[in-house]
Parts: structure tokens; sequence; C-alpha cells
């Protein structure tokens, strides 16, 4: 069965993961030189590490600033960015916090485990864009510590982001999961919508992931690849 051409749809929804920015030198979360290989989310992913230890939580989320700043957005990213300003009716949903996406020209990106280069302050509830490297500050100016925006481990996914999430998978004729091992929910569960509305479907990986059987079609290697055999 050959791969589906993005040109014969109209409402495509690619769903992302580390898998795509690996090959712009970001590393995965669970594969080989994964990122939860050497650390250990619950010293510096979640937020009772957070208030524990503030500052380490901050040298770890500045490295990944500093490593994310020093990458630029692939092919997959920018192939993506081509087809969504080709078809209005395209929409990116990322649980990566890297703004490759953006960088490479996407727009209205659906960002559910939001984005390294925010941070807010929870005790004045405020969230503000900061693209410093290293972070300027790590306070705010009332004194408490900002936290970067980003939804870590046991933290809620945004009502928000999930709503707009789910209404464009309702609507799609077309869903492209691209570089997820699908073990991280709510989040993996979400292509499910789009299949049960009646789209088609791509897992894009280099392997089988526990979703697998959920796509039509399950193309097997390197996303940019895979992606420009689509166009
Ligand atoms: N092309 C296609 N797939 C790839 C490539 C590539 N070049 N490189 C790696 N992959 C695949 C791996 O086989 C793996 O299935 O990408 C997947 C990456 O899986 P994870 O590291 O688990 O990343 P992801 O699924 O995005 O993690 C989900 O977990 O840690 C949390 O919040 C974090 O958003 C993250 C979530």
């Amino acid at each position: 069965m050959s791969p589906p051409k993005f040109a014969d749809f109209s409402r495509i929804v690619f769903f992302t993961g580390a898998g795509l920015s690996s090959e712009s030198g970001i590393p995965t979360y669970r594969g080989s030189g994964g990122i939860w290989k050497e650390y250990n989310y619950e010293d510096y992913a979640c937020q009772r590490a957070f208030e524990r230890d503030p500052e380490k939580v901050w040298d770890f989320h500045d490295k990944r600033r500093a490593a994310v700043a020093a990458c630029e957005p692939n092919d997959g990213h920018r192939l993506i960015a081509v087809i969504q300003r080709a078809k209005p009716g395209t929409t990116i949903i990322t649980q990566n916090i890297d703004g490759l996406h953006a960088r490479a020209g996407g727009v209205d990106v659906i960002e559910l485990h939001g984005s390294l280069w925010r941070v807010r302050c929870d005790r004045e509830r405020t969230i503000r864009d900061d693209t410093s490297v290293p972070m300027a500050s790590r306070k705010c100016t009332c004194g408490a510590y900002l936290r970067p925006d980003i939804v870590w481990f046991e933290d809620a996914l945004s009502v928000d982001n999930l709503r707009r999430a789910e209404r464009a998978l309702e609507r799609a004729d077309l869903i492209v999961s691209i570089g997820t091992s699908g073990v991280v929910y709510p989040a993996a569960d979400l292509p499910r919508i789009a299949v049960q509305a009646g789209a088609v479907s791509v897992e894009i990986n280099l392997e089988d992931t526990p979703v697998s059987n959920l796509y039509q079609h399950r193309l097997r290697g390197k996303a940019s690849d895979l992606l420009k055999s689509m166009a």
C-alpha cells in the first residue's frame, strides 16, 4: 500500500514528538541517549522537584534552552510549515517544547506540553515569553521563582489546548503521527479521535510503537525522508 499523498487532503493534522526534532540534534527522551536515561524526571521535571530545589531545576532547563537555541529546524519541520501555508486547514499538534515548528514557519502550533521559551509566575498568575539564554532572571519581580511554562510529569494539560486539538482531530481527513513513542498520556490517545472520525492514518517512526496498530500506514524510517515521500 503506497503512502498517501498530502495533495489529496485538505484537513491534515500533524501530531509530532521528539523524534522529529532529533534530526535537528535535540535528543529524544526515551531512545538511546534519551534525556530520561541521563536525568531522573523526579529531580528535574516535576513540581515537587521545583519546590524542593528550583535552582537545580533551572540549571537543567537552562542547559536544555542553550542546547535547543543552538539547533535549527530541519527539513521535516520546514515541509510541515510549507504544507500548512498551502493548505490552511492544516493543524500542527506537538508534544515538543523546543519551538522548532514555529521557527520553521508553522502557525498556531498547539504545544500540548508547553514551551521552553515561556515562563510563568504562579504567585502572580502571569505567563510571558522569554528567549534569553541563559535565563536573564530566574525570579519574578514579585520575588517568587519563575517556572518554565512546561507540562511536567503529574501536571495537567491545558484544557484550551486539549479542546483545540480535539476539534482539529474530529475534523481531520488525514492524521500523521511523527516521531513519538506513544507512551505518554493523555497525548498518546489523541490521534485515536481522528481515526475514529474516519481520517486516513499514518505513523512515521524508526520502529513500531505500542500504538502502531491504530494506524493504516506504518512508515518506518527517518521523519524528514518519509514526509518528503508523501509530498
Ligand atoms: N524519525 C522518526 N522517528 C524517530 C526519529 C526519526 N529521525 N528518531 C527517533 N524517532 C522515534 C523513536 O523511535 C521514538 O519512538 O521517536 C520516538 C521518540 O520517543 P520519546 O523519546 O518517548 O519522545 P516523545 O514520544 O515525544 O515523548 C513524549 O514524554 O518525556 C515526555 O513530555 C515529554 O513530550 C514528551 C513526552
